[in-house]
């Protein structure tokens, strides 16, 4: 591994996914183990493993789990037994479509009628698995080509090895950049309210070596105002037909302030995330998550008695703020001009 990229979230061990648990990080380096298609389910609605690249390889592991337990309870008709195990590994997050992308992959594998359908199910989660590492080192070089040298950015939640297969998504074009004409600063957003900014993002970069800086989530705009930031870059849950992008909540506010002060947007993100049956933003399902994510630091109340929240974790930022969207099969710019649908069909 190379020195700068020594972070990773999940290792398959043939009969069970070890998770490094991402609720610990930073105080503590647990892993928890999975054995079961509902542990894996568990794990991703309870954000031991998030990030959109790293909950998709996590379910197609859940489905080589439930496969394995379909055929040793019902050996004659195991696809039909893992109907509620895959519902429930469908059902545990709502926003990123890498989720949905890997569970339609391994269905199709179910539907071939595999000769030996358990090595071929688990032949297909280490694809997906170490295509989406490929796929991460390849849009490293494209997006940091991009990037004058001395640049600073920012960057928002975790997009990095913990969010992905390794290497990163916005994370691995820093890695790159930094790595090869070098950048004068990178900020990292704290990321309210599950502060992926402050716990991971921060983490990953001083274990690898590279100079962090964190900023309160309200100071990007006075950061861009200062000019000290050349591009701010992102990763995404789901992009929409048109170039619509989610992501994690405060990266639309990201976008405008962007806007204001001319600083360059970019979105970062495998062909696994592009969603090609949603036209546009208004069609991605945002999840809300429980208000005692704001309401509570941990296990202390930060706010007062009574006060309720709402949690909503993604935001929705128009094709029309976006510089460029980098993939793995090419960049995009022209949104207007379907350069996204180009970009899939093509
Ligand atoms: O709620 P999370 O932590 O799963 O949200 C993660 C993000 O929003 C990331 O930016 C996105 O999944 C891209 S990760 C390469």
């Amino acid at each position: 591994m190379p020195r700068n990229d020594t972070v990773r979230a999940l290792d398959w061990q043939g009969d069970h996914l070890k998770l490094l648990d991402q609720r610990r990080l930073p105080a503590e380096t647990v892993w928890l183990d999975c054995h079961s298609a509902a542990d894996t389910a568990d794990a991703i609605r309870d954000m031991v493993v998030r990030g959109a690249p790293a909950i998709g390889i996590a379910a197609a592991y859940g489905v080589v789990l439930a496969a394995r337990a379909a055929m040793a309870r019902r050996p004659a008709d195991w696809p039909a037994a893992m109907a509620a195990d895959l519902a429930r590994l469908r059902s545990a997050r709502p926003t990123a479509v890498n989720l949905f992308w890997a569970l339609d992959r391994m269905q199709q594998v179910v539907d071939s009628d595999p000769a030996d359908p358990l090595a071929a199910l688990e032949a297909a989660a280490v694809a997906i698995h170490e295509d989406d590492l490929a796929a991460n080192r390849r849009m490293g070089e494209l997006g940091a080509h991009l990037i004058p040298a001395g640049a600073g950015v920012l960057t928002h939640c975790n997009t990095g090895s913990l969010a992905t297969g390794g290497y990163g998504t916005a994370l691995g074009v820093i890695r790159s950049a930094w790595s090869g004409k070098g950048l004068s600063a990178v900020y990292a957003d704290e990321t309210r309210p599950w502060l992926q900014g402050a716990r991971l993002t921060a983490w990953e970069l001083v274990a690898d070596g590279i100079p962090v800086r964190l900023i309160a989530e309200g100071a990007a705009p006075l950061l861009m105002q200062r000019g000290r930031v050349d591009w701010v870059i992102v990763g995404a849950d789901r992009v929409a037909a048109n170039g619509d992008t989610a992501n994690k909540i405060g990266t639309y506010a990201l976008a405008l302030a962007c806007k204001a002060h001319g600083v360059k947007f970019m979105v970062v993100a495998p062909s696994s995330t592009i969603d090609p049956d949603c036209p546009g933003g208004d069609r991605i399902p945002i999840e809300e998550r429980p208000p005692e994510e704001l309401l509570w630091l941990g296990d202390r109340r930060v706010a007062a008695e009574g006060a309720g929240a709402w949690n909503p974790v993604f935001d929705v930022t128009p094709a029309e703020l976006i510089d460029v969207l980098v993939t793995e099969r090419g960049v995009v710019t022209d949104f207007g001009g379907g350069g996204v649908r180009a970009l899939i069909n093509g």
